[in-house]
């Protein structure tokens, strides 16, 4: 019985073991990517562009999609950690709503970088990588400036503004970079906003929804611009809003003679909306080239593992709620149809059938 006893012992330690080695080896490179949704085309191209970039490397990843669920995400997360991964990169869906999940994660001592979007309220964020999101909105309030002659002294001007999801940091920089623009002429009267609805918390748009854009887009236009008053300008903070933005003012008779498309920003050069700067229903977008994002990513996972000192560019800009997070920027563009050839078919981002 004893001798049975301690066979039975010997065998399940071994079993243990073996399991444990195997999982080690498994492990031993791999590298949680949590991504909030396939439904924005940015995110799937980020998505592969991590993937492909970091098995170059000779690492395993574990790619998840959430479906912009943030219990999903986090259930992802929660997998990542107990399959061992070494470092979590994550674009969050709410940035606030992960504090717990990152708690196990830092028990484990695993690395957490931020992508794109700042993951915030927790001191278990090690790293951020993004574009410059203050720049992206400036970019946009320029090109308003620019397109109206504002600088010139032109005006009175209409103009209505959209901004993003309020759970999402970014959304907040972009408000900031286009209003540091904007503003000025809003006081001095250049601009004028007949809805008068500028408080963030009035034109932010729920999880990025071009559903919701379009709906307050109707609205708008049904209550301040159904009596001949002109449309001059829309602010779109992103690409997936300024779709349904278009959606909108195509159901609303625009892109006539007597009622031409208003000025009309964007970001992210997803493909209808490169089709809609080519139709002059969109007038720009910002392009975040994806690819840079990924290297500059990979570069930091691969610095972390090694021990390496992480690269990095900027250490004040970026406070979570606790802590400042180490960051690094890279540089958005600024695409309209003059540009885009240059920068998206040549640049191999899209093939000319992609915008067709
Ligand atoms: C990203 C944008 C994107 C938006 C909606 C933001 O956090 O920076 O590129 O358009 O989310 O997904």
């Amino acid at each position: 019985m004893k001798r049975k006893l301690s066979l039975l012992l010997v065998l399940t330690m071994l079993i243990g073991m073996i399991t444990l080695t195997g999982c080690g080896k498994e492990a031993g490179n791999l590298i949680g990517v949590a991504m909030p949704t396939q439904s924005l085309q940015r995110w799937n191209q980020d998505g592969e562009n991590m993937k492909k970039e970091l098995e170059a490397k000779g690492y395993k990843v574990d790619l998840q999609f959430a479906n912009n669920d943030v219990n999903l995400q986090i259930q992802q997360l929660e997998n990542m950690i107990s399959k061992g991964c070494k470092v979590l990169v994550i674009a969050s869906i709410d940035g606030s709503s992960l504090t717990d999940v990152l708690k196990k994660a830092a028990d484990q001592k695993i690395k957490v970088i931020a992508y794109d979007r700042l993951i915030m309220q927790t001191e278990h964020v090690d790293y951020y990588a993004t574009f410059d999101n203050f720049k992206v909105g400036v970019l946009q309030g320029t090109y308003i400036e620019e397109a109206l002659g504002l600088k010139e002294g032109k005006g009175p001007y209409n103009i209505e503004l959209f901004a993003g999801s309020p759970d999402d940091n970014n959304a907040y920089f972009f408000n900031g970079g286009a209003m540091s623009i904007l503003q000025p002429y809003i006081d001095n009267g250049q601009l004028r906003v007949p809805s008068g609805q500028t408080e963030f918390s009035t034109i932010a748009i729920q999880a990025w929804t071009s559903a919701t854009a379009q709906a307050r887009m109707d609205n708008l236009i049904t209550a301040f611009y159904s009596g001949g008053e002109k449309l001059d300008a829309v602010l779109s903070p992103n690409d997936s809003l300024a779709i349904g933005i278009v959606a909108s003012l195509d159901s609303n008779g625009y892109g006539t003679a007597d009622k031409p498309y208003p000025v009309l920003t964007g970001q992210d050069c997803d493909k209808p909306n490169v089709k809609a700067m080519i139709e002059g229903k969109q007038s720009m977008s910002v392009f975040k080239d994806t690819r840079t994002l990924a290297k500059q990513v990979v570069d930091m996972v691969d610095a972390i593992l090694q021990g390496k000192e992480v690269p990095v560019n900027d250490t004040e800009t970026y406070n979570n709620g606790v802590k400042n997070v180490p960051s690094y920027l890279c540089e958005p563009v600024f695409a309209d149809k003059n540009n885009y050839k240059e920068l998206l078919i040549d640049s191999g981002y899209y093939t000319e059938a992609d915008i067709q």
